[in-house]
């Protein structure tokens, strides 16, 4: 990619094509490669001028802009599609988001809101590049993963459901790792609004929480987060989500992420428990995981949600390798079998966790997680298995930076279903 963001224009009427080309010929940064007036002209343009964004039309007659972004994906994938529609609607923004779009555009927009689409997209499709190159750099080097000597490893536990067990599971897991001697281990609860974690751990309420960290990283003032963690006898450090849910809202996107990278210079392992609502917040600490645990469950709705999530998730450039699917209650014996999951999702779950009512509960009502209580029961040993498969992988240097209306549009819709 050259310094200059090469664009492409694709619109069927000659007026809009002309006024985007004046429009965009005021900026320094951005160049107009060519404006095409249907979606196969848009196609050979592509080829033979090699565009880093197009600015593609939805509604066209013959192919239209969605049928259009889907051969482009085939034919020139490097280029980033920025969808202009003048219909907002969720069906709309999804199929382009699924045919390949990054970015919709709701016409009329402001020539501020086109140019910033046109230099994100562009910024993410450079990030992404720069990412593929960075796992080769990252072993010539020999960085290593938990208890190595870089920075730790990120894992997001996550699903599009909740209850379904991403608490338990986030708990649990980080004492597991803890158990395995040699690693320090953080557990950060990002249900901000209702965090179970401290329930779980039987911890006090009235300890610090990330709220009061908030103010200290507004004026850049962390020297170190010892003071907001709370040391578990298990070796876990703990960072609780705020104590009401009006704290909560104080706690965004930023805040956030910085915390995640405090969190991961300090320490080998980071296990984030996440809320299943899909907001900014959330989104940035998908977006700064290495690893993103996502949990489902033997049921319809969860299965129906993950097969969604999962083309989203492609969608929001998070590759296979990032995200390990964990069923758990694997063994529910419920009418749908782990085979009828994988064959409707169409991905092999990674991991399975059985289902222990009594253990589970029990150590919840306890405030004594079943790791340390039961170590022999079968959940045990899953959740051991699933900490050491965790343990083993590499940061995804460098952590993703990615912030994108795209993705925020994208959520709007992804997430309708809820
Ligand atoms: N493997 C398991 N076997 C039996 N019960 C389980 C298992 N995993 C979770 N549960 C139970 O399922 C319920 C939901 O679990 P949990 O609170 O961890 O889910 P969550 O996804 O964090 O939910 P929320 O959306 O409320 O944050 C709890 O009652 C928990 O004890
Ligand atoms: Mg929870």
């Amino acid at each position: 990619m050259s310094d200059r963001i090469k664009v492409l224009i694709v619109d069927d009427i000659p007026e809009t094509r002309d006024h985007l080309s004046k429009l965009l010929g005021f900026e320094s940064d951005i160049e107009v490669v060519g404006a095409a007036a249907s979606g196969a002209e848009a196609l050979q343009m592509a080829v033979a001028l090699g565009p880093d964004v197009v600015l593609m039309d939805i509604n066209m007659p013959d192919m239209d802009g969605i049928a259009t972004t889907e051969q482009l994906a085939v034919r020139y994938p490097s280029a980033a599609v920025v969808m202009m529609s003048v219909q907002g609607e969720a069906d709309y923004l999804r199929r382009s988001m699924l045919a390949g779009a990054r970015e919709f555009l709701v016409k009329p927009f402001s020539s501020d809101e086109l140019t910033a689409s046109i230099r994100q997209v562009w910024m993410r499709e450079r990030d992404k590049a720069s990412r593929i190159v960075a796992p080769a750099a990252a072993s010539a080097t020999g960085t290593t993963g938990a208890g190595g000597e870089g920075p730790g490893t990120v894992v997001a536990v996550f699903s599009p459901k909740g209850g379904v067990g991403r608490t338990t599971v986030a708990v649990n897991l980080a004492v597991a790792a803890a158990s395995l001697g040699g690693k320090r281990v953080a557990l950060m609860d990002a249900s901000f609004q209702f965090g179970d974690v401290g329930v779980l751990l039987n911890l006090n309420p009235k300890n610090k929480s990330i709220a009061d960290l908030v103010p200290e990283l507004e004026v850049g003032e962390t020297d170190s987060l010892d003071s907001f963690l709370i040391n578990h006898s298990s070796g876990v450090r703990v960072l609780l989500a705020p104590p009401t849910p009006e704290q909560a809202e104080l706690v965004g996107a930023h805040h956030a992420k910085r915390v995640i990278e405090r969190l991961r210079s300090e320490h080998d392992l980071v296990v984030v428990d996440c809320p299943s609502s899909f907001n900014d917040t959330n989104l940035a600490i998908l977006d700064s995981a290495d690893l993103i645990l996502t949990l489902l469950s033997l049921e319809i709705t969860s299965i129906k949600n993950m097969r969604l999530f999962l083309e989203v998730a492609d969608q929001l450039g998070y590759g296979p390798e990032k995200l390990r699917l964990v069923l758990n209650r694997a063994d529910s014996t419920l009418g749908i079998r782990v085979a009828d999951v994988e064959h409707s999702i169409g991905r092999k779950v990674d991991h399975t966790i059985v289902s222990d009512g009594r253990s589970v509960v029990y150590a919840l009502n306890r405030g004594v997680p079943f790791f340390l209580s039961n170590r022999e029961a079968q959940v045990s040993q899953d959740v051991l298995r699933l900490a050491n498969a965790v343990v083993g992988t590499a940061p995804a240097v460098p952590a993703a930076t990615v912030k994108s209306s795209s993705k925020a549009a994208a959520k709007k819709s992804l997430f309708a279903w809820r």
